[in-house]
């Protein structure tokens, strides 16, 4: 890692262009940490944790777009953004030490939609000039929609509706892209005109943006953060329907994510009655059981149908139990995958529903494919096994690994067998309803 002082060359070329990439001056330790941290926010995000997240629709369906309001519960994240190299440059830069305004994660998914160009001192309020940094955890280039840049940082605020600069002026300005990599950094003035496109890869392109005024001017970042709480809570956060709105300023592009399709009340409710609370083995009960699994998944760092999947693959228990209340686990099975999974099919489609259907099928597969979780499995897993059909034959085992759901449903059966510590603490089953309205929108 090197650790530049700003050299007065490259002081000269932010005052000149309205921003300045910094090479390489992050190690690569540090971006892991930074990438483990963001991964922690994306977590908290699906199950509405600390933070504040906005999601945006995707062509693959919804996707987080951006968690903010982060150093208050990572002091990782505090650390790295309040003191040390990023912070002492944008300091250097403005010739006093520099207190920070605002931070935030874009993330931009595949699929995720660019901004529109706009100058960010448009959105900022309370001081009239700051310096951002952004610091990409994923490359940015062209194809994974990069920042474009313009000069113009010198003109004031341009011509503008809602933040986003006027088309007649834009097309005028000269945009250049600026493609940066992990370990880099790029600084830019809170005047320079700037704007991304779609990400048009398969990779997610994670990027922090961390904004700082000079210390002299004060420090607002608490009330940064409760005016923006205040005036989109209650709001339905969009504009005009059309556009996510994650900022003051209009400028995102992104869809806003479609109102579920279906009412999950019904569904919601099972997990609020008598059913949920039956013994699902000798320590835990259903509800206890399916909250334990999805939290192992949200730690697994599993996708949102793979979670919904390891949160509801036992309803088919519950279904069965509403119907006839038994207390022996074992003999109400009754084909409880395939209850289930026709029973969930109602609100979401076979990314949660396959992995529902073959949970126990995957339990034979993998008693055939993976010797230590054979060795693993409990008393009453073995007993059941006997039941399901024993271990899959050689051909059996091909078959599984074609079906779409195969890989989620390994996964699902690896927090099942997990998901019955007495000891564990998780959340309630309330944290989760946003991520199924998420999932039931198509
Ligand atoms: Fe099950
Ligand atoms: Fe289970």
């Amino acid at each position: 890692m090197t650790d530049p002082e700003l050299t007065p060359e490259q002081s000269a070329v932010f005052a000149e262009h309205g921003f300045l990439v910094l090479r390489g001056v992050l190690s690569s330790e540090q971006v892991d940490e930074l990438r483990a941290a963001v991964g922690r926010f994306e977590r908290h995000a699906l199950v509405s944790g600390p933070g504040m997240h906005h999601f945006e629709e995707t062509d693959q369906g919804p996707r987080l777009a951006r968690s903010e309001d982060l150093i208050p519960h990572d002091p990782l994240l505090r650390d790295f953004i309040c003191t040390g190299l990023v912070i002492d440059r944008v300091g250097a830069l403005m010739g006093e030490p520099a207190v920070l305004y605002k931070e935030k994660v874009n993330y931009k998914h595949p699929g995720g939609a660019g901004f529109a160009p706009h100058q960010d001192a448009t959105a900022y309020r309370f001081v009239d000039h700051h310096i951002s940094v952004m610091v990409p955890l994923d490359a940015a280039t062209k194809e994974s929609g990069c920042l474009y840049v313009s000069s113009g940082h010198d003109r004031g605020i341009l011509p503008n509706t809602r933040g986003c600069i006027t088309e007649a002026v834009a097309a005028e300005l000269e945009w250049k892209p600026v493609e940066v990599f992990p370990g880099d950094v790029l600084l830019f003035d809170s005047y320079a005109p700037h704007r991304s496109e779609t990400n048009r890869t398969r990779c997610s392109r994670r990027a922090l943006y961390l904004t700082y005024n000079a210390l002299s001017a004060g420090d607002f970042r608490a009330r940064y953060y409760a005016d923006k709480a205040a005036e989109f809570h209650g709001a339905d956060g969009t504009f005009d329907g059309d556009r996510v709105r994650i900022s003051v300023n209009d400028d995102f592009l992104g869809r806003p994510v479609s109102q579920p399709a279906r009412n999950l009340s019904e569904l919601v409710s099972r997990y609020d009655g008598p059913s949920a609370q039956q013994l699902y083995d000798e320590e835990v009960t259903e509800l206890v059981h399916g909250l334990q699994c999805a939290e192992f998944a949200l730690a697994d760092g599993a996708d949102e149908a793979t979670i919904a999947a390891a949160l509801l693959h036992d309803v088919g228990h519950l279904l069965v139990g509403d119907l006839f209340p038994i207390d022996a686990p074992l003999e109400r099975d009754w084909q409880h995958e395939a209850v289930g999974a026709r029973y969930l099919s109602r609100f979401f489609g076979p990314a949660v529903t396959e992995p529902v259907r073959l949970h126990v099928a995957a339990k034979r597969y993998l008693v055939a494919t993976d010797a230590a979780y054979a060795a693993a499995l409990s008393p009453s897993s073995v007993r059941s096994l006997a039941v399901q059909g024993g271990p899959m034959s050689p051909s059996e085992q091909r078959e599984f690994e074609a079906l779409p759901g195969f890989a989620s449903a390994v996964r699902v059966r690896r927090y099942d067998d997990a998901g019955k510590d007495p000891n564990m603490s998780t959340r309630g089953f309330q944290a989760f309803v946003p991520l199924l309205e998420r999932l039931a929108t198509r």
